[in-house]
C-alpha cells in the first residue's frame, strides 16, 4: 500500500539515531547507510506488488475450472503470463496485455483456455478437464518498474469415489481366528479412505492403496471378524470418506458356519381343522434333511415323512405325544419337540348343554307352578311393580 508507512521505519530510526552521535562519522560511513537505505526503498517497492491465487484447486473430470489470479499494486502492469510448470523448462500458454488481444500460445491453449480477466484480474476457465491438465500452473504479472511476479496454482483432477463391496466365501467357522467377512473398493481421485461400521461386533480393517495410469487411486480394505454366531445375517456397513464426503454400502454377513441351534416347532392351525407343525431353527449351512420322529412314553417311532419336509401336517385322528424335529449340518446337530396332547373322545360342552337345557326349563316351569298356588286371588304383576 502507497499510503501506509514502510515496514522498515524501526529500523531506519535505529541507523539514523546511530549516525548523528558518532560525531566524526567518515563520510564512508554516511555513504553506507544511505546504500542500505536506498536498498530497503528497494525492498519496500517490490513488496507493493502481489499477486493473489487460490493455490489448491480441485475440478471434476469434464468439468469448466476458473484459475483464480490478480494483482495488488499501483505500478504499471506491463504483461501477464500464464504458465504449466514443466520440466526442464515451463510452459508459456498465453500472454495478456490490457487493451490488446490475448495471445494463446499452445494448442492446448487455444481449444481448451479462455482469458477471462482485464484490469487487474487474470482469471482464466480450463474446459472440460482432463486427466492431463493436472499440473501446477504459474500466474505471471510483469510491472514496471518491480519486474515479474508470480504465484502458483495446484490443479487437480478431482474423481468422486466409485465403490463396491464382494462379500467373502471364505468360510469363517464359529470358534476360528478372525476371518475376511467382505473386501471393499473405492476408486477416486484424490483416493479414498475406508472405514467399516460393525455395530456391536469388534473388528479389523487392513487396506492396500493402488495408483492407476489415469491418476485414479483405488483404495481396498478387508473386514477382519472373529467368527461368532450372532454375526450371521448382521448388518455391515463400509464407509468411504473422500473430500469430507461421507459413502456407504451395507450388506449382511452370510459366511459365517455353524451348527444348528434354536430348533423349534411352530404351529399352524389350518382352516380345515388340520395342525401343521413347522420345523424352524437357524444354521449355516442350512440343513436340507429333516429327520421327523413321533415319541410316545419311552418309546421312538419314526414318522415316515420324506426327510426334505420341514412341514408336516399332523391328521385329526392323530396320536397324542412328542413330535419331534431332529436336524444335522457338518458342525453338529439339534432337535426341537412339540408336545400333542391326548385329544378328547367327546365335545363335552355339547353334551352339557343338551342336559342343561331340559333342567332349566323343567325348574322355571316348577317355580311358576309354585307360586301360582300359594296366591291365586292376587292379579299377578301389581305387587311385583
Ligand atoms: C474465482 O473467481 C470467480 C469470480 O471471479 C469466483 O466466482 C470463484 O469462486 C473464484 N474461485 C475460487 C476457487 O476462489
Ligand atoms: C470433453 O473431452 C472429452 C474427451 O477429451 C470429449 O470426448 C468430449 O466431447 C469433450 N466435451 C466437450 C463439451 O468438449
Ligand atoms: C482408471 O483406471 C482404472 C483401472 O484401469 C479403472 O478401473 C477406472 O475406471 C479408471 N477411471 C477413470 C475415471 O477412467
Ligand atoms: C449411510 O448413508 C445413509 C444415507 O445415505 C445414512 O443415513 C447412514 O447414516 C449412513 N450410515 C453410516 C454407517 O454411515
Ligand atoms: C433319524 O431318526 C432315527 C430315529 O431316531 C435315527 O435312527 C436316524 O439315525 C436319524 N437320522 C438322522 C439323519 O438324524
Ligand atoms: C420309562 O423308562 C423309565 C426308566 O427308563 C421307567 O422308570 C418308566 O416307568 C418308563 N415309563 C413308561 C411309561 O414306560
Ligand atoms: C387316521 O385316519 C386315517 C384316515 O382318515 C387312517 O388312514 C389312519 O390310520 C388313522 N390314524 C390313526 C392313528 O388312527
Amino acid at each position: 500500500m502507497a499510503g501506509s508507512p514502510p515496514p522498515f521505519s524501526m529500523d531506519l530510526s535505529g541507523w539514523l539515531l546511530v549516525a548523528p552521535c558518532s560525531a566524526n562519522t567518515p563520510q564512508k560511513w554516511r555513504l553506507g547507510v544511505l546504500v542500505l537505505l536506498q536498498i530497503l526503498c528497494f525492498q519496500t517497492a517490490r513488496s507493493q506488488v502481489s499477486v493473489h491465487v487460490v493455490g489448491e484447486v480441485m475440478a471434476r473430470l469434464g468439468s469448466d475450472v476458473e484459475l483464480n489470479c490478480s494483482v495488488e499494486t499501483m505500478e504499471q502492469i506491463s504483461q501477464l503470463t500464464w504458465q504449466k510448470k514443466m520440466s526442464p523448462n515451463n510452459e508459456n500458454l498465453l500472454t495478456y496485455r490490457e487493451g490488446r488481444d490475448t495471445t494463446y500460445l499452445t494448442p492446448f491453449a487455444m481449444e481448451r483456455i479462455r482469458f477471462v480477466g482485464g484490469g487487474k484480474v487474470g482469471n482464466i476457465v480450463i474446459q472440460n478437464m482432463t486427466s492431463g491438465d493436472e499440473g501446477t500452473y504459474i500466474c505471471s504479472y510483469s510491472t514496471h518498474p518491480t519486474g515479474t511476479k508470480e504465484q502458483e496454482i495446484d490443479l487437480q483432477i478431482l474423481v468422486p469415489p466409485e465403490f463396491y463391496l464382494i462379500p467373502s466365501r471364505v468360510r469363517a467357522v464359529v470358534g476360528d481366528s478372525p476371518k475376511v467377512m467382505a473386501r471393499c473398493f473405492a476408486a477416486a481421485r484424490p483416493g479414498a479412505y475406508i472405514t467399516w461400521d460393525t455395530g456391536r461386533f469388534d473388528h479389523t480393517g487392513s487396506g492396500t492403496v493402488v495408483q492407476h495410469e489415469n491418476l485414479t487411486v483405488t483404495t481396498s480394505s478387508d473386514l477382519l471378524m472373529k467368527p461368532q454366531r450372532e454375526l450371521y445375517n448382521s448388518k455391515v456397513t463400509c464407509v468411504v470418506t473422500h473430500e469430507k464426503i461421507q459413502y456407504n454400502t451395507t450388506f449382511f454377513i452370510s459366511n459365517v458356519e455353524f451348527a444348528p441351534y434354536d430348533v423349534h416347532i411352530e404351529k399352524v392351525q389350518r382352516d380345515d381343522g388340520l395342525l401343521e407343525i413347522y420345523c424352524g431353527l437357524t444354521a449355516n449351512p442350512y440343513p436340507h434333511t429333516f429327520n421327523w420322529t413321533w415319541v410316545k412314553g419311552n418309546k421312538t417311532y419314526p414318522m415316515y415323512i420324506p426327510s426334505n419336509y420341514k412341514r408336516v401336517t399332523v391328521p385329526k385322528n392323530t396320536s397324542d405325544g412328542y413330535y419331534v424335529c431332529e436336524v444335522e449340518n457338518l458342525y453338529g446337530r439339534a432337535s426341537g419337540q412339540f408336545y400333542v396332547a391326548p385329544e378328547c373322545p367327546h365335545p363335552y360342552w355339547y353334551v352339557t348343554l343338551i342336559f342343561l337345557i331340559p333342567s332349566l326349563i323343567l325348574n322355571a316351569c316348577l317355580l311358576y307352578h309354585c307360586l301360582k298356588s300359594r296366591r291365586p286371588t292376587e292379579s299377578p304383576g301389581k305387587d311385583v311393580l
